[in-house]
């Protein structure tokens, strides 16, 4: 990157996808997110790889948008992943035999310090990132233990990692997805499973980075001058896909920076 880019800002990488022919052949996985940025690109990679996704999201239009795209391998559903009822209705989808589940979905919070989150924004921030990934982690499990072998692969972030990449209740919340993976890995370790995280850093998706808080936007952005590059959804779709993959076998309760180096900062 030249000097006058970087004093630009951080830029969007630039990358080509290479497919891993049939590498998710005959494998049956659920993508929640699967509408939008990184759960829509994770999707899209296992379904050109050979594997057939149950791809959850809140949005019908997004779901019908990425179904025309993938074709009779990507089942949408409609779900919501706090509410237990849909999550029944997404394994039900999935079938007996799940291989795999990314849990992607989430939401950001509003940037803001403890002293300024609002109850609402606390319970919605937490009830997506952590309880919609635990809701689906229990439900799957029984499935894949019973056969003795899966991969779940849950989404974190760089806020998972340290304390000056979002506000409070979205750090909390990924900080918590962290934890719940490890304490995943370690006690499933001997029954045949493998649970790792990915903690992305910045990625051109949709999710909704506004700052709502004088001292968080003054505090973050100081965190945030240290990224050194954007990257693209399917950038994110390969850490994940190669983490879901047999390609990662041996690997258990790893939380993966797929940030360009910002976790080294
Ligand atoms: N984009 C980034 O810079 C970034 C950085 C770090 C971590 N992440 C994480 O990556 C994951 C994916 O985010 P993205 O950037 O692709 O965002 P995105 O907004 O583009 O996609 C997220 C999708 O999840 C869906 N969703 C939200 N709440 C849901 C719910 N309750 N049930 C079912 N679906 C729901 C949304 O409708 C949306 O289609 C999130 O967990 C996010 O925290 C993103």
């Amino acid at each position: 990157m030249s000097d006058a880019a970087a004093a630009q800002g951080p830029q969007l990488q630039e990358w080509t996808e290479k497919i891993t022919e049939g590498r998710f052949d005959g494998k049956n996985l659920i993508v929640t997110g699967a509408g939008s940025g990184i759960g829509r690109a994770t999707a899209s990679r296992i379904v050109r790889e050979g594997g057939r996704v149950v791809g959850v999201d809140v949005s019908r239009e997004r779901l019908d948008d990425v179904a025309a795209e993938l074709g009779e391998r990507f089942h949408p559903i409609v779900a919501d992943i706090t509410d237990e009822e849909g999550v029944a209705g997404i394994v039900d989808a999935a079938g007996a035999t799940i291989d795999g589940l990314a849990n992607i979905a989430g939401i950001m919070d509003r940037m803001q310090p403890t002293h300024e989150v609002d109850r609402a924004l606390w319970d919605r921030v937490l009830g997506v990132n952590l309880t919609g990934t635990f809701l689906l982690m229990q439900a799957v499990l029984p499935r894949m233990l019973e056969r003795g072998t899966g991969a779940i692969v849950n989404v974190a972030s760089e806020a998972g990692l340290r304390g000056s990449a979002a506000g409070a209740a979205y750090t909390a919340s990924k900080h918590a997805v962290v934890g719940l993976t490890k304490s995943s890995a370690f006690m499933y370790a001997n029954s045949g499973l493998r649970i790792n995280a990915v903690a992305p850093g910045g990625v051109a998706t949709n999710i909704e980075g506004t700052f709502a808080s004088e001292l968080g936007a003054a505090r973050v952005q100081r965190g945030m001058a240290l990224i050194p590059s954007i990257a693209q959804a399917s950038q994110l779709a390969s850490s994940i896909s190669y983490l879901l993959s047999d390609d990662g076998t041996n690997l258990n309760g790893v939380i993966l920076p797929s940030d360009g180096g910002w976790s080294a900062a």
